[in-house]
C-alpha cells in the first residue's frame, strides 16, 4: 500500500457490483417499455421487453442471493452497518458536505480506511437499497412471474394489483437511487476516482 492509495474492494464486490448495475439497467429499460407500452414510444419491443426483463429479473435473483451469502461469509456485511458514536451527528455532517462543503472544496467529513469503506449516509443508503428495496422488488417481481403464488385478494382489491403496485415503486426508487448513486460516485478525489476503485478494487485518498 503507498500513501494515498489503498486496496479495499474485493474481486467478488466488484465483479457482483457491475453484473448488478448492468442488470438493473436492462430491467429499468424493459421494465419502462413494458409499463408504457405505446406504439409511438417503442423503447423496445413489447414482446422482446418482456422477456428480456424476465430473463434479467430471474438472473438478478441468483446475483443478490450470490450477493447476501457472500456478505455473510466475508464479513462485508459489516460495513453496512453505520458504527456509534455519534451517528446522527456524522450524517448531518455528511449531508453538510454533499450539499455545501464539496462545492467550497473542503475535505469530505469520511476517511475511508479499511474498517469503514462508507461515510454514514452511504452505509444507511446502501443498508435500506441492499436489504429493503431490493429483496421487495425481488419478491414483488417473482409472485408478478408466478401469479398462482398471490393472494385472491389483498387490502379488497385483486391480489395481483397490490403486488403490482408494489413491485413499480420500489423499481422506480430503485431507479432514482441509482441516479443519485451516480452523481455522488464523482464526489471522490477526482469524479472519476470512485468509477476506477470499483474496477480496481484501489481505493484512492483524498
Ligand atoms: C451504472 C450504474 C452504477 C454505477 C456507475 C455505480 C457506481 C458505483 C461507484 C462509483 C461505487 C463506489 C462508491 C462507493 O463505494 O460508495 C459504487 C458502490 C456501490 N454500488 Fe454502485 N453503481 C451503479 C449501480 C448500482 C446499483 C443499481 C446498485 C444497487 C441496486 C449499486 C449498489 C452499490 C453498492 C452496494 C456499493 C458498495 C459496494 C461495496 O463497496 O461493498 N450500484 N457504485
Amino acid at each position: 500500500m503507498s500513501a494515498d492509495r489503498e486496496y479495499l474492494i474485493s474481486p467478488w464486490i466488484r465483479v457482483w457490483h457491475w453484473t448488478n448495475a448492468l442488470l438493473i439497467l436492462i430491467l429499468g429499460v424493459t421494465g419502462i417499455s413494458v409499463h408504457f407500452a405505446d406504439p409511438a414510444l417503442m423503447l423496445v419491443e413489447f414482446s422482446l421487453a418482456v422477456r428480456l426483463h424476465n430473463i434479467a429479473g430471474v438472473t438478478l435473483v441468483a446475483a443478490y442471493l450470490f450477493f447476501v451469502v457472500a456478505n455473510i461469509v466475508s464479513g462485508n456485511w459489516w460495513q453496512f452497518v453505520p458504527k456509534p458514536p455519534g451517528i446522527l451527528q456524522r450524517l448531518i455532517a455528511q449531508g453538510r458536505w454533499y450539499s455545501f462543503g464539496i462545492f467550497r472544496g473542503e475535505p469530505s467529513p469520511h476517511l475511508v480506511t479499511k474498517e469503514q469503506h462508507f461515510n454514514v449516509l452511504q452505509a444507511l443508503t446502501y443498508w435500506n437499497v441492499m436489504y429493503l428495496l431490493m429483496p421487495t422488488v425481488i419478491i414483488s417481481g417473482l409472485v408478478y412471474l408466478y401469479p398462482e403464488f398471490a393472494p385472491d385478494k389483498l387490502f379488497g382489491f385483486d391480489g395481483l394489483l397490490p403486488i403490482a403496485m408494489l413491485h413499480y415503486l420500489t423499481a422506480a426508487a430503485i431507479l432514482l437511487f441509482m441516479l443519485s448513486h451516480i452523481y455522488l460516485g464523482t464526489t471522490g478525489k477526482t469524479v472519476g476516482a470512485m468509477f476506477r476503485t470499483m474496477f480496481t478494487g484501489w481505493h484512492e485518498h483524498e
